[in-house]
Protein backbone atom coordinates (compact mmCIF):
# COMPACT_ATOMS: atom_id res chain seq x y z
CA UNK A 1 0.00 0.00 0.00
CA UNK A 2 1.31 3.34 -0.74
CA UNK A 3 0.27 7.28 0.02
CA UNK A 4 1.42 9.39 -2.27
CA UNK A 5 0.21 13.79 -3.03
CA UNK A 6 0.04 13.34 -6.90
CA UNK A 7 -0.24 9.93 -8.71
CA UNK A 8 0.42 10.14 -12.33
CA UNK A 9 -0.43 7.05 -14.79
CA UNK A 10 1.68 7.69 -17.78
CA UNK A 11 4.89 8.44 -18.86
CA UNK A 12 5.22 10.56 -21.87
CA UNK A 13 5.07 14.30 -22.30
CA UNK A 14 2.19 14.74 -20.38
CA UNK A 15 2.44 13.13 -17.62
CA UNK A 16 6.36 13.63 -16.62
CA UNK A 17 6.05 17.42 -17.37
CA UNK A 18 3.43 17.45 -14.69
CA UNK A 19 5.13 15.61 -12.27
CA UNK A 20 8.37 18.14 -12.66
CA UNK A 21 6.03 20.81 -11.58
CA UNK A 22 3.82 18.93 -8.98
CA UNK A 23 7.53 17.62 -6.91
CA UNK A 24 8.05 21.36 -6.25
CA UNK A 25 4.76 20.64 -3.96
CA UNK A 26 4.33 17.39 -2.66
CA UNK A 27 5.54 13.55 -3.48
CA UNK A 28 5.10 12.30 -7.03
CA UNK A 29 4.38 8.71 -8.08
CA UNK A 30 4.39 8.45 -11.55
CA UNK A 31 3.06 4.69 -12.66
CA UNK A 32 4.34 2.89 -15.89
CA UNK A 33 3.52 0.06 -17.30
CA UNK A 34 6.61 -0.60 -19.27
CA UNK A 35 9.68 1.05 -19.35
CA UNK A 36 10.18 4.50 -18.42
CA UNK A 37 10.76 6.15 -21.61
CA UNK A 38 7.93 4.08 -23.53
CA UNK A 39 5.03 6.21 -24.80
CA UNK A 40 3.86 7.39 -28.01
CA UNK A 41 5.49 10.66 -27.31
CA UNK A 42 8.68 8.65 -28.18
CA UNK A 43 7.67 8.02 -31.40
CA UNK A 44 6.87 11.53 -32.50
CA UNK A 45 8.63 12.29 -35.48
CA UNK A 46 7.39 15.30 -36.88
CA UNK A 47 7.74 17.93 -34.36
CA UNK A 48 5.42 20.30 -32.00
CA UNK A 49 3.67 23.02 -33.71
CA UNK A 50 4.01 26.43 -32.26
CA UNK A 51 4.36 30.44 -32.72
CA UNK A 52 7.62 31.04 -33.01
CA UNK A 53 8.00 33.29 -36.02
CA UNK A 54 5.54 36.06 -35.48
CA UNK A 55 6.96 38.35 -38.56
CA UNK A 56 5.16 35.52 -40.87
CA UNK A 57 3.11 33.55 -38.26
CA UNK A 58 0.44 34.69 -35.65
CA UNK A 59 -1.71 33.05 -33.02
CA UNK A 60 -4.37 33.96 -35.26
CA UNK A 61 -3.22 31.68 -38.20
CA UNK A 62 -2.55 28.30 -35.70
CA UNK A 63 -5.95 29.17 -34.53
CA UNK A 64 -7.52 28.85 -37.83
CA UNK A 65 -5.46 25.96 -39.27
CA UNK A 66 -6.67 24.21 -35.85
CA UNK A 67 -10.39 25.20 -36.47
CA UNK A 68 -10.25 23.98 -39.44
CA UNK A 69 -9.00 20.93 -39.48
CA UNK A 70 -11.09 20.57 -36.86
CA UNK A 71 -13.97 20.75 -38.80
CA UNK A 72 -16.08 22.96 -36.64
CA UNK A 73 -16.08 20.55 -33.99
CA UNK A 74 -12.88 21.84 -31.92
CA UNK A 75 -13.50 24.30 -29.10
CA UNK A 76 -12.52 27.57 -29.99
CA UNK A 77 -11.51 29.09 -26.33
CA UNK A 78 -9.76 25.66 -25.60
CA UNK A 79 -7.88 26.61 -29.42
CA UNK A 80 -7.25 30.06 -28.17
CA UNK A 81 -5.75 28.59 -24.94
CA UNK A 82 -3.16 26.38 -26.38
CA UNK A 83 -2.03 28.71 -29.04
CA UNK A 84 -1.25 31.66 -26.81
CA UNK A 85 0.03 29.43 -24.18
CA UNK A 86 1.81 27.22 -25.95
CA UNK A 87 5.52 29.52 -26.65
CA UNK A 88 5.47 29.79 -22.50
CA UNK A 89 5.67 26.14 -22.35
CA UNK A 90 7.54 25.83 -25.01
CA UNK A 91 10.58 27.95 -23.74
CA UNK A 92 9.69 25.40 -20.18
CA UNK A 93 11.08 22.45 -22.03
CA UNK A 94 13.82 24.16 -23.70
CA UNK A 95 15.08 25.47 -20.22
CA UNK A 96 14.93 21.51 -19.47
CA UNK A 97 17.20 20.68 -22.19
CA UNK A 98 15.71 20.38 -25.23
CA UNK A 99 17.23 20.54 -28.27
CA UNK A 100 15.02 21.86 -31.19
CA UNK A 101 17.32 22.07 -35.10
CA UNK A 102 18.35 25.49 -36.12
CA UNK A 103 18.92 26.75 -39.43
CA UNK A 104 22.76 27.58 -40.38
CA UNK A 105 21.85 31.31 -39.20
CA UNK A 106 20.77 30.34 -35.95
CA UNK A 107 17.03 30.65 -36.39
CA UNK A 108 14.65 27.97 -35.55
CA UNK A 109 14.36 25.54 -38.82
CA UNK A 110 10.51 25.31 -38.51
CA UNK A 111 8.61 22.99 -40.82
CA UNK A 112 5.62 22.90 -42.16
CA UNK A 113 2.90 19.77 -42.46
CA UNK A 114 -0.58 18.93 -43.71
CA UNK A 115 -3.17 22.05 -42.74
CA UNK A 116 -0.63 24.25 -41.90
CA UNK A 117 -0.45 27.87 -43.73
CA UNK A 118 2.74 28.77 -42.40
CA UNK A 119 6.10 26.84 -40.98
CA UNK A 120 5.93 26.51 -37.59
CA UNK A 121 6.71 23.23 -36.53
CA UNK A 122 9.51 22.89 -34.16
CA UNK A 123 11.58 19.78 -34.60
CA UNK A 124 14.85 17.50 -33.63
CA UNK A 125 15.76 16.06 -36.78
CA UNK A 126 12.70 13.05 -37.05
CA UNK A 127 13.09 12.55 -33.75
CA UNK A 128 11.37 15.26 -31.60
CA UNK A 129 9.11 13.18 -29.53
CA UNK A 130 12.12 11.17 -28.32
CA UNK A 131 14.60 14.16 -27.65
CA UNK A 132 11.53 15.77 -25.66
CA UNK A 133 11.14 12.73 -23.68
CA UNK A 134 15.34 12.26 -22.96
CA UNK A 135 15.06 15.80 -21.73
CA UNK A 136 12.16 15.43 -19.40
CA UNK A 137 13.23 12.30 -18.13
CA UNK A 138 16.68 13.72 -17.25
CA UNK A 139 15.20 15.86 -14.59
CA UNK A 140 12.68 13.57 -13.46
CA UNK A 141 15.60 11.75 -12.23
CA UNK A 142 17.60 14.71 -10.35
CA UNK A 143 14.03 15.43 -8.69
CA UNK A 144 14.20 13.41 -5.29
CA UNK A 145 10.71 14.21 -5.12
CA UNK A 146 9.22 12.12 -8.13
CA UNK A 147 9.81 8.06 -8.29
CA UNK A 148 8.34 6.56 -11.21
CA UNK A 149 7.23 2.46 -10.75
CA UNK A 150 7.51 0.75 -13.56
CA UNK A 151 6.41 -2.25 -14.81
CA UNK A 152 3.06 -1.63 -13.20
CA UNK A 153 -0.17 -1.61 -14.75
CA UNK A 154 -3.24 0.72 -13.77
CA UNK A 155 -6.18 -1.52 -13.46
CA UNK A 156 -8.70 0.11 -12.14
CA UNK A 157 -9.43 3.59 -10.32
CA UNK A 158 -9.94 3.26 -7.03
CA UNK A 159 -13.73 4.92 -6.03
CA UNK A 160 -16.57 4.94 -3.99
CA UNK A 161 -17.38 1.56 -5.85
CA UNK A 162 -14.73 0.04 -3.93
CA UNK A 163 -16.11 1.08 -0.84
CA UNK A 164 -19.05 -0.61 -1.21
CA UNK A 165 -20.81 2.10 -2.11
CA UNK A 166 -23.53 2.67 -4.88
CA UNK A 167 -22.22 5.18 -7.80
CA UNK A 168 -24.55 6.67 -10.79
CA UNK A 169 -22.91 7.98 -13.95
CA UNK A 170 -24.42 11.11 -13.51
CA UNK A 171 -23.70 11.84 -9.95
CA UNK A 172 -21.18 14.90 -9.36
CA UNK A 173 -19.25 13.35 -6.20
CA UNK A 174 -17.61 10.26 -7.81
CA UNK A 175 -14.31 9.91 -6.45
CA UNK A 176 -11.10 9.07 -7.26
CA UNK A 177 -8.68 7.80 -4.06
CA UNK A 178 -5.96 6.34 -6.46
CA UNK A 179 -5.67 3.04 -8.55
CA UNK A 180 -5.07 -0.47 -8.13
CA UNK A 181 -1.45 -1.32 -10.03
CA UNK A 182 -0.21 -4.41 -10.93
CA UNK A 183 3.05 -5.58 -10.43
CA UNK A 184 4.60 -7.16 -13.80
CA UNK A 185 7.35 -8.57 -11.76
CA UNK A 186 5.56 -9.80 -8.54
CA UNK A 187 2.20 -10.40 -10.20
CA UNK A 188 0.55 -8.72 -7.34
CA UNK A 189 -2.04 -5.91 -7.29
CA UNK A 190 -0.72 -3.23 -5.73
CA UNK A 191 -3.39 -0.25 -3.93
CA UNK A 192 -1.92 2.66 -4.59
CA UNK A 193 -3.77 6.11 -2.55
CA UNK A 194 -3.34 9.49 -3.84
CA UNK A 195 -4.57 13.03 -3.39
CA UNK A 196 -4.86 14.11 -6.62
CA UNK A 197 -4.50 11.44 -9.72
CA UNK A 198 -3.67 12.86 -13.27
CA UNK A 199 -4.46 10.24 -16.16
CA UNK A 200 -2.15 10.32 -19.04
CA UNK A 201 -2.10 6.78 -20.36
CA UNK A 202 -1.83 7.79 -24.12
CA UNK A 203 -3.42 6.69 -26.80
CA UNK A 204 -5.30 3.72 -28.23
CA UNK A 205 -3.75 2.64 -31.29
CA UNK A 206 -3.56 -1.07 -31.21
CA UNK A 207 -7.39 -1.18 -31.50
CA UNK A 208 -6.67 -1.66 -35.31
CA UNK A 209 -4.95 -4.52 -36.64
CA UNK A 210 -2.73 -1.76 -38.10
CA UNK A 211 -1.19 1.32 -36.44
CA UNK A 212 2.12 3.41 -35.72
CA UNK A 213 1.53 3.33 -32.43
CA UNK A 214 3.90 0.99 -29.64
CA UNK A 215 2.47 -2.24 -28.54
CA UNK A 216 1.72 -0.08 -24.91
CA UNK A 217 -1.06 2.07 -26.78
CA UNK A 218 -3.96 0.02 -25.94
CA UNK A 219 -6.28 2.59 -24.56
CA UNK A 220 -6.33 1.91 -20.88
CA UNK A 221 -6.54 5.31 -19.21
CA UNK A 222 -9.79 5.83 -20.99
CA UNK A 223 -11.63 2.42 -20.25
CA UNK A 224 -10.48 2.73 -17.01
CA UNK A 225 -12.38 5.87 -16.32
CA UNK A 226 -15.08 4.80 -18.77
CA UNK A 227 -15.33 1.67 -16.13
CA UNK A 228 -15.27 4.16 -13.16
CA UNK A 229 -18.71 5.92 -14.71
CA UNK A 230 -16.90 8.66 -16.25
CA UNK A 231 -17.52 10.38 -18.83
CA UNK A 232 -15.67 9.81 -22.51
CA UNK A 233 -15.98 12.38 -25.50
CA UNK A 234 -15.83 12.15 -29.62
CA UNK A 235 -14.30 8.48 -29.39
CA UNK A 236 -15.35 8.21 -33.11
CA UNK A 237 -12.47 10.03 -34.97
CA UNK A 238 -10.41 8.41 -34.78
CA UNK A 239 -6.99 9.62 -37.07
CA UNK A 240 -5.50 7.82 -39.00
CA UNK A 241 -2.13 9.03 -40.47
CA UNK A 242 -1.86 9.11 -44.43
CA UNK A 243 1.52 7.74 -44.54
CA UNK A 244 2.53 4.29 -42.65
CA UNK A 245 5.19 2.38 -45.00
CA UNK A 246 4.01 -0.05 -46.39
CA UNK A 247 5.78 -3.36 -45.18
CA UNK A 248 3.78 -6.07 -45.18
CA UNK A 249 4.52 -8.39 -41.96
CA UNK A 250 5.98 -5.59 -39.33
CA UNK A 251 3.66 -4.72 -36.72
CA UNK A 252 3.36 -1.69 -35.24
CA UNK A 253 3.99 0.03 -38.83
CA UNK A 254 6.97 2.44 -39.01
CA UNK A 255 5.89 5.79 -39.62
CA UNK A 256 6.88 8.06 -42.73
CA UNK A 257 6.66 11.16 -41.22
CA UNK A 258 4.04 14.29 -42.08
CA UNK A 259 7.17 16.05 -42.26
CA UNK A 260 8.27 14.34 -45.44
CA UNK A 261 5.38 15.74 -47.49
CA UNK A 262 6.10 19.55 -45.20
CA UNK A 263 9.68 18.92 -47.02
CA UNK A 264 8.15 18.51 -50.44
CA UNK A 265 7.47 14.60 -50.45
CA UNK A 266 4.71 14.05 -53.48
CA UNK A 267 2.23 11.55 -53.29
CA UNK A 268 1.85 9.20 -56.63
CA UNK A 269 0.12 6.64 -57.83
CA UNK A 270 1.76 3.30 -58.10
CA UNK A 271 1.94 4.18 -61.74
CA UNK A 272 3.94 7.35 -60.64
CA UNK A 273 1.00 9.68 -61.68
CA UNK A 274 0.32 12.75 -59.01
CA UNK A 275 -3.42 12.21 -57.82
CA UNK A 276 -4.14 14.77 -54.15
CA UNK A 277 -4.80 17.52 -56.99
CA UNK A 278 -7.96 15.50 -58.11
CA UNK A 279 -9.28 15.64 -54.37
CA UNK A 280 -8.14 18.74 -52.32
CA UNK A 281 -6.52 22.28 -53.72
CA UNK A 282 -3.66 21.57 -50.78
CA UNK A 283 -2.66 18.67 -52.58
CA UNK A 284 -0.36 16.42 -50.56
CA UNK A 285 -0.48 18.49 -47.73
CA UNK A 286 -4.19 18.63 -46.86
CA UNK A 287 -5.53 17.92 -43.83
CA UNK A 288 -4.79 14.27 -42.42
CA UNK A 289 -8.40 13.01 -42.71
CA UNK A 290 -8.50 14.16 -46.52
CA UNK A 291 -5.29 13.06 -47.33
CA UNK A 292 -5.51 9.53 -45.90
CA UNK A 293 -9.55 9.21 -47.38
CA UNK A 294 -8.01 10.11 -50.66
CA UNK A 295 -5.22 7.32 -50.11
CA UNK A 296 -7.99 4.75 -49.41
CA UNK A 297 -9.77 5.80 -52.45
CA UNK A 298 -6.93 5.27 -54.30
CA UNK A 299 -5.97 1.65 -52.91
CA UNK A 300 -9.51 0.34 -53.32
CA UNK A 301 -9.56 1.56 -56.91
CA UNK A 302 -6.08 0.07 -58.06
CA UNK A 303 -6.40 -3.12 -55.91
CA UNK A 304 -2.83 -2.54 -54.77
CA UNK A 305 -1.81 -2.30 -50.82
CA UNK A 306 -0.41 1.12 -50.88
CA UNK A 307 1.00 4.38 -53.02
CA UNK A 308 4.04 6.26 -52.99
CA UNK A 309 5.78 9.06 -51.36
CA UNK A 310 8.07 10.48 -53.68
CA UNK A 311 11.58 12.67 -52.64
CA UNK A 312 13.50 12.16 -55.33
CA UNK A 313 13.62 15.22 -56.03
CA UNK A 314 15.17 16.90 -53.10
CA UNK A 315 18.78 16.99 -52.76
CA UNK A 316 20.67 13.85 -51.00
CA UNK A 317 22.10 15.94 -48.07
CA UNK A 318 18.83 17.72 -47.22
CA UNK A 319 17.00 14.23 -46.80
CA UNK A 320 19.84 12.67 -44.81
CA UNK A 321 20.60 15.95 -42.72
CA UNK A 322 16.19 16.32 -42.36
CA UNK A 323 15.23 12.66 -41.73
CA UNK A 324 17.70 10.29 -40.89
CA UNK A 325 15.86 7.82 -38.73
CA UNK A 326 13.43 7.54 -41.65
CA UNK A 327 16.10 6.77 -44.34
CA UNK A 328 18.20 4.52 -42.48
CA UNK A 329 14.37 2.46 -41.55
CA UNK A 330 13.86 2.47 -45.47
CA UNK A 331 17.33 1.49 -46.67
CA UNK A 332 17.23 -1.60 -44.05
CA UNK A 333 14.15 -2.55 -45.63
CA UNK A 334 15.70 -1.86 -49.30
CA UNK A 335 14.65 1.32 -49.98
CA UNK A 336 16.85 4.21 -50.60
CA UNK A 337 14.35 6.79 -50.45
CA UNK A 338 17.04 9.00 -52.67
CA UNK A 339 16.60 7.10 -55.51
CA UNK A 340 13.16 5.40 -55.04
CA UNK A 341 9.68 6.03 -53.66
CA UNK A 342 8.54 5.24 -50.87
CA UNK A 343 5.35 2.79 -50.76
CA UNK A 344 2.85 4.46 -47.90
CA UNK A 345 -0.30 3.23 -46.11
CA UNK A 346 -2.72 4.76 -44.02
CA UNK A 347 -2.91 3.60 -39.88
CA UNK A 348 -4.11 4.51 -37.41
CA UNK A 349 -2.01 6.82 -35.47
CA UNK A 350 -4.15 9.11 -32.83
CA UNK A 351 -7.19 9.26 -30.80
CA UNK A 352 -8.78 12.42 -30.93
CA UNK A 353 -11.56 12.15 -28.05
CA UNK A 354 -11.12 10.88 -24.93
CA UNK A 355 -11.69 11.50 -21.35
CA UNK A 356 -13.54 14.53 -21.27
CA UNK A 357 -12.05 17.12 -19.33
CA UNK A 358 -12.42 20.77 -18.90
CA UNK A 359 -10.30 23.95 -19.45
CA UNK A 360 -8.15 23.34 -16.61
CA UNK A 361 -7.91 19.61 -17.50
CA UNK A 362 -10.40 18.33 -14.70
CA UNK A 363 -12.60 14.97 -15.47
CA UNK A 364 -16.03 14.51 -14.67
CA UNK A 365 -14.58 11.86 -11.65
CA UNK A 366 -13.45 14.45 -8.31
CA UNK A 367 -9.68 14.83 -7.77
CA UNK A 368 -9.37 13.28 -11.47
CA UNK A 369 -6.93 15.05 -14.10
CA UNK A 370 -6.18 13.86 -17.50
CA UNK A 371 -4.14 15.09 -20.21
CA UNK A 372 -2.08 14.21 -23.21
CA UNK A 373 -3.44 11.67 -26.05
CA UNK A 374 -6.13 10.04 -23.42
CA UNK A 375 -8.01 13.60 -23.27
CA UNK A 376 -10.38 15.46 -24.71
CA UNK A 377 -9.72 18.65 -23.63
CA UNK A 378 -11.73 20.22 -27.24
CA UNK A 379 -8.62 20.95 -29.33
CA UNK A 380 -8.72 18.71 -31.77
CA UNK A 381 -12.69 18.90 -32.40
CA UNK A 382 -13.00 16.20 -35.39
CA UNK A 383 -9.77 16.19 -36.52
CA UNK A 384 -6.56 16.94 -34.99
CA UNK A 385 -4.34 19.51 -36.81
CA UNK A 386 -0.09 17.97 -37.37
CA UNK A 387 1.97 18.55 -34.42
CA UNK A 388 -0.84 20.23 -32.01
CA UNK A 389 -0.65 17.30 -29.40
CA UNK A 390 2.51 17.80 -28.18
CA UNK A 391 1.97 21.28 -27.41
CA UNK A 392 -1.25 20.40 -26.45
CA UNK A 393 -0.26 17.92 -23.86
CA UNK A 394 2.12 20.47 -21.95
CA UNK A 395 -0.28 23.14 -22.08
CA UNK A 396 -2.35 21.37 -20.28
CA UNK A 397 0.04 19.39 -18.26
CA UNK A 398 0.62 22.99 -16.97
CA UNK A 399 -3.11 24.11 -16.25
CA UNK A 400 -3.53 21.02 -14.43
CA UNK A 401 -0.29 21.72 -12.27
CA UNK A 402 -1.68 24.78 -11.31
CA UNK A 403 -4.74 23.99 -10.14
CA UNK A 404 -4.56 20.60 -8.53
CA UNK A 405 -1.83 22.50 -5.92
CA UNK A 406 -4.91 24.91 -4.77
CA UNK A 407 -6.38 22.48 -2.50
CA UNK A 408 -4.55 18.94 -2.91
CA UNK A 409 -3.58 19.08 0.85
CA UNK A 410 -7.32 18.58 2.02
CA UNK A 411 -8.18 15.91 0.08
CA UNK A 412 -8.90 13.04 2.40
CA UNK A 413 -8.42 9.68 1.70
CA UNK A 414 -10.89 7.21 2.96
CA UNK A 415 -9.25 4.60 5.16
CA UNK A 416 -10.74 1.57 4.19
CA UNK A 417 -9.79 1.16 0.93
CA UNK A 418 -10.06 -2.95 0.64
CA UNK A 419 -6.75 -4.43 -1.22
CA UNK A 420 -7.66 -6.07 -4.59
CA UNK A 421 -10.09 -9.30 -4.05
CA UNK A 422 -8.26 -12.26 -6.05
CA UNK A 423 -10.44 -14.63 -4.37
CA UNK A 424 -12.18 -17.19 -6.85
CA UNK A 425 -9.90 -16.86 -9.64
CA UNK A 426 -7.62 -19.04 -10.77
CA UNK A 427 -4.03 -18.81 -13.25
CA UNK A 428 -4.58 -19.44 -16.47
CA UNK A 429 -2.53 -22.11 -19.38
CA UNK A 430 -4.50 -20.77 -22.04
CA UNK A 431 -3.20 -17.48 -22.97
CA UNK A 432 -3.13 -17.84 -26.50
CA UNK A 433 -7.45 -17.09 -25.89
CA UNK A 434 -6.55 -13.94 -24.93
CA UNK A 435 -4.00 -13.16 -28.33
CA UNK A 436 -6.98 -14.58 -30.63
CA UNK A 437 -9.35 -12.62 -29.30
CA UNK A 438 -7.22 -9.44 -29.44
CA UNK A 439 -6.43 -10.46 -33.26
CA UNK A 440 -10.14 -10.56 -34.15
CA UNK A 441 -10.95 -7.40 -32.14
CA UNK A 442 -8.36 -5.92 -34.26
CA UNK A 443 -9.60 -7.47 -37.54
CA UNK A 444 -13.18 -6.49 -36.99
CA UNK A 445 -12.04 -2.94 -36.14
CA UNK A 446 -10.13 -2.46 -39.54
CA UNK A 447 -12.93 -4.25 -41.49
CA UNK A 448 -15.55 -2.44 -40.25
CA UNK A 449 -15.05 0.48 -38.44
CA UNK A 450 -12.23 2.32 -41.31
CA UNK A 451 -11.38 5.10 -42.75
CA UNK A 452 -15.00 5.07 -44.63
CA UNK A 453 -17.52 3.73 -42.75
CA UNK A 454 -21.66 2.95 -42.81
CA UNK A 455 -24.33 1.75 -40.70
CA UNK A 456 -24.31 -1.80 -41.88
CA UNK A 457 -20.63 -2.35 -40.82
CA UNK A 458 -20.91 -0.21 -37.81
CA UNK A 459 -23.70 -2.88 -36.88
CA UNK A 460 -21.74 -5.93 -37.62
CA UNK A 461 -18.38 -4.50 -35.47
CA UNK A 462 -21.16 -4.05 -32.73
CA UNK A 463 -22.40 -7.69 -32.91
CA UNK A 464 -19.13 -9.14 -32.84
CA UNK A 465 -17.54 -6.77 -29.95
CA UNK A 466 -20.60 -7.49 -27.83
CA UNK A 467 -19.73 -11.22 -28.38
CA UNK A 468 -16.14 -10.71 -27.42
CA UNK A 469 -17.00 -8.28 -24.77
CA UNK A 470 -18.82 -11.12 -22.63
CA UNK A 471 -16.66 -14.13 -23.69
CA UNK A 472 -13.74 -11.73 -21.90
CA UNK A 473 -15.99 -10.55 -18.97
CA UNK A 474 -16.39 -13.87 -18.35
CA UNK A 475 -12.94 -14.70 -18.71
CA UNK A 476 -11.67 -12.23 -16.68
CA UNK A 477 -13.94 -13.05 -13.64
CA UNK A 478 -12.40 -16.41 -13.38
CA UNK A 479 -8.56 -15.34 -13.96
CA UNK A 480 -6.03 -13.98 -12.17
CA UNK A 481 -4.79 -11.35 -13.94
CA UNK A 482 -1.85 -10.53 -16.60
CA UNK A 483 -1.73 -7.19 -18.59
CA UNK A 484 -2.34 -9.39 -22.17
CA UNK A 485 -5.84 -10.11 -19.83
CA UNK A 486 -6.51 -6.57 -18.43
CA UNK A 487 -5.20 -4.83 -22.49
CA UNK A 488 -7.76 -7.10 -24.17
CA UNK A 489 -10.29 -5.92 -21.86
CA UNK A 490 -9.53 -2.29 -22.24
CA UNK A 491 -9.20 -2.79 -25.77
CA UNK A 492 -12.50 -4.16 -26.58
CA UNK A 493 -13.77 -1.62 -24.39
CA UNK A 494 -12.24 1.42 -26.02
CA UNK A 495 -13.50 -0.16 -29.43
CA UNK A 496 -16.72 -0.49 -28.12
CA UNK A 497 -16.83 3.21 -27.42
CA UNK A 498 -15.62 4.12 -31.07
CA UNK A 499 -18.21 2.17 -32.73
CA UNK A 500 -21.21 3.61 -30.15
CA UNK A 501 -19.52 6.64 -30.82
CA UNK A 502 -19.89 6.31 -34.75
CA UNK A 503 -23.26 4.89 -34.68
CA UNK A 504 -24.63 7.65 -32.74
CA UNK A 505 -23.00 10.22 -35.07
CA UNK A 506 -25.43 10.71 -38.20
CA UNK A 507 -22.95 12.64 -40.30
CA UNK A 508 -19.51 12.51 -42.28
CA UNK A 509 -17.43 15.01 -40.19
CA UNK A 510 -13.91 15.25 -39.82
CA UNK A 511 -12.10 11.81 -39.53
CA UNK A 512 -15.83 10.39 -39.49
CA UNK A 513 -16.99 9.68 -42.66
CA UNK A 514 -20.19 7.75 -43.28
CA UNK A 515 -21.27 6.69 -46.94
CA UNK A 516 -25.43 6.77 -44.98
CA UNK A 517 -24.70 10.71 -44.20
CA UNK A 518 -21.95 12.16 -46.37
CA UNK A 519 -22.87 15.30 -45.08
CA UNK A 520 -22.26 17.83 -42.28
CA UNK A 521 -25.60 17.94 -40.12
CA UNK A 522 -26.72 21.77 -39.12
CA UNK A 523 -26.11 21.12 -35.60
CA UNK A 524 -22.72 20.47 -34.13
CA UNK A 525 -22.84 18.11 -31.55
CA UNK A 526 -20.24 15.64 -29.20
CA UNK A 527 -20.81 12.51 -28.64
CA UNK A 528 -20.82 12.08 -24.63
CA UNK A 529 -20.93 8.82 -23.01
C1 LIG B 1 4.28 12.91 -37.96
O1 LIG B 1 5.46 13.13 -37.83
O2 LIG B 1 3.73 12.86 -39.06
C2 LIG B 1 3.45 12.67 -36.73
C3 LIG B 1 3.29 13.91 -35.97
C4 LIG B 1 1.90 14.02 -35.45
O3 LIG B 1 1.17 13.03 -35.44
O4 LIG B 1 1.51 15.13 -35.08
Amino acid sequence: MRNVDFLVVGSGIAGLSFALKAAKHGKVLIVTKASEDESNTKYAQGGVAVVVDKKEDSFEKHIEDTLIAGDGLCDEEVVRIVVEEGPERIREIIDYGTNFDRTKSGDYDLAKEGGHSEYRVLHYKDITGFEMERALLQQIHQNPNIEILTHHFAVDLITQHHLGQFVDKQSKDITCYGIYAFNTETKEVETIKAKVTVMASGGAGHIYATTTNPVIATGDGVAMVYRAKGKVRNMEFIQFHPTALYNPGEYPSFLISEAVRGFGGVLKRTNGEEFMHEYDSRKSLAPRDIVARAIDAEIKKSGEDYVYLDVRHKKKADILAHFPNIYAKCLDIGIDMTKDMIPVTPACHYMCGGVLVDHVGKSSIQRLYSCGECASTGLHGANRLASNSLLEALVFAHRIYENAIIDFETNQIPDNIPDWDEKGVQLSNEDILVTHNVREMQKLMNDYVGIVRSDFRLDRAMRRLKFLHDETEEFYKKTKLSVKLCELRNLIQVSYLVVKSAMARKESRGLHYTTDYPEHMDVLEDTVF
